[in-house]
């Protein structure tokens, strides 16, 4: 029997009671694919941090790299200032493993009911690829007050490392600014994922960028985009604004196959993906690294007023537990969660409060984990 370490960070809010139900169907699909979990849990989050000061340390990330995959719940806390727990665990796992894809399906199951009109399954099923450590979250900017100073930022990496020395001078009572910066290796690498997965799917890839008006930044994203599409003669390409791409995606989910998106655009256009394929209960994300550790979440966050009430819909969750196994080479495994998932909300009776249900949590799971088990 195959044996799996999967380390896991329930995290906040309603993180525990979500990742309890990820576990349980993959302990499901376990017995039944003939596969054993043992699961490793890490306290980081809002309490850990309230209690020690540690929000993730660097000893706790190495050992972390031993690992293929974590299994997270979700980061964020009421009780602390908004972005010290997101880019003090998040995004610090996310650099650290340099997990550069951010993986984003946007499939509307069979049963779910679409937001769009007249939209079925077979009009919503692509895939965003989102830049995942670059762009305007390389989270180096800073402030100035009236006069002239001076600031060194600074981006370090493994691949490259970056420095801007700053002479700043402004007549403004105080200016706050941020940099956005890719690079050539960082940009290129995500295009590559991104033809290799057309490749296995519609053949068809879309960028999206502001190159009409970031056109420093995103210009430099385009040129790389053609240069990368002119090696990938099979696989049809077109470019999209950003702000265009928000309206196609409501209009024509259809036309999409693989979607490669900068980060901070892609954190955004995948929130309406979100919704597109029924909503953030049913949203899961990647944070992989092809050849180092990757990281599955569900999208939606800690939702911190549902925390321990046994409400909130785990199937975001779940998802991300199949993509998790996936990636560890469970493909059948996989997809047998995600058929489960689809026969649980076709069959409807089992279902949380936004599908329309009063069932709980671990309701779900459980039903999930019966199907799998049963079928
Ligand atoms: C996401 C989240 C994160 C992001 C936050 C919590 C840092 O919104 O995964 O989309 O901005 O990437
Ligand atoms: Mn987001």
């Amino acid at each position: 029997m195959t044996q799996y370490k999967i380390p896991v960070i329930p995290g906040d809010g309603i993180g525990p009671e979500i990742i309890a139900e990820g576990k349980k169907v993959i302990d499901a699909a376990g017995e039944r694919f003939g596969f054993d979990v043992e699961w490793i849990e890490y306290p980081h989050g809002a309490d850990h941090y309230l209690e020690t000061g540690e929000l993730i340390s660097e000893d706790s990330l190495a050992e972390l790299s031993d690992y293929e995959a974590i299994y997270l719940g979700s980061i964020g806390d009421d009780r602390i200032a908004p972005g010290i727990l997101e880019k003090g665990i998040l995004l610090a796992a996310r650099f650290y493993f340099d997990q550069y894809i951010n993986l984003r399906p946007i499939k509307l199951l069979e049963g779910v009911w679409c937001p769009l009109k007249n939209k079925t399954p077979k009009d919503v099923d692509f895939v965003v690829v989102r830049e995942n450590t670059e762009d305007f979250y390389i989270g180096i900017g800073g402030r100035a007050k009236k006069g002239t100073s001076k600031d060194l930022l600074e981006v370090s990496r493994t691949m490259y490392s970056a420095k801007f020395g700053l002479d700043i001078e402004t007549e403004s009572e105080e200016i706050a600014y941020q940099i956005g910066m890719i690079s050539k290796e960082g940009t290129q690498r995500v295009m590559e994922y991104s033809f290799d997965l057309a490749e296995g799917r519609g053949k068809h890839v879309s960028s999206v960028d502001k190159a009409n008006v970031l056109s420093d930044i995103y210009g430099f994203w385009r040129e790389e985009f053609n240069a990368i599409a002119a090696d990938h003669p099979g696989v049809k390409t077109d470019f999209n604004f950003v702000d265009a791409i928000t309206m196609w995606f409501v209009k024509n989910p259809e036309w999409f196959d693989v979607v490669v998106t900068p980060n901070m655009f892609g954190d955004i256009i995948t929130d309406l993906g979100a919704m597109v394929q029924g909503g953030l209960g049913l949203a899961p994300g990647g944070n992989i690294n092809p050849n180092g550790t990757s990281m599955f979440e569900p999208i939606h966050g800690s939702a911190p007023k549902y925390k321990g009430q046994n409400k909130v819909n785990p199937i975001a969750t779940i998802w991300a537990g199949a993509m998790l196994i996936e990636q560890l080479g469970e493909k059948e495994a996989a997809d047998s969660i995600v058929s489960s998932i689809e026969q649980n909300i076709l069959e409807a009776k089992v279902q949380t409060y936004d599908m329309g249900g009063s069932d709980g949590t671990s309701d779900v799971g459980d039903d999930i984990a019966r199907i799998l088990l049963a079928d």
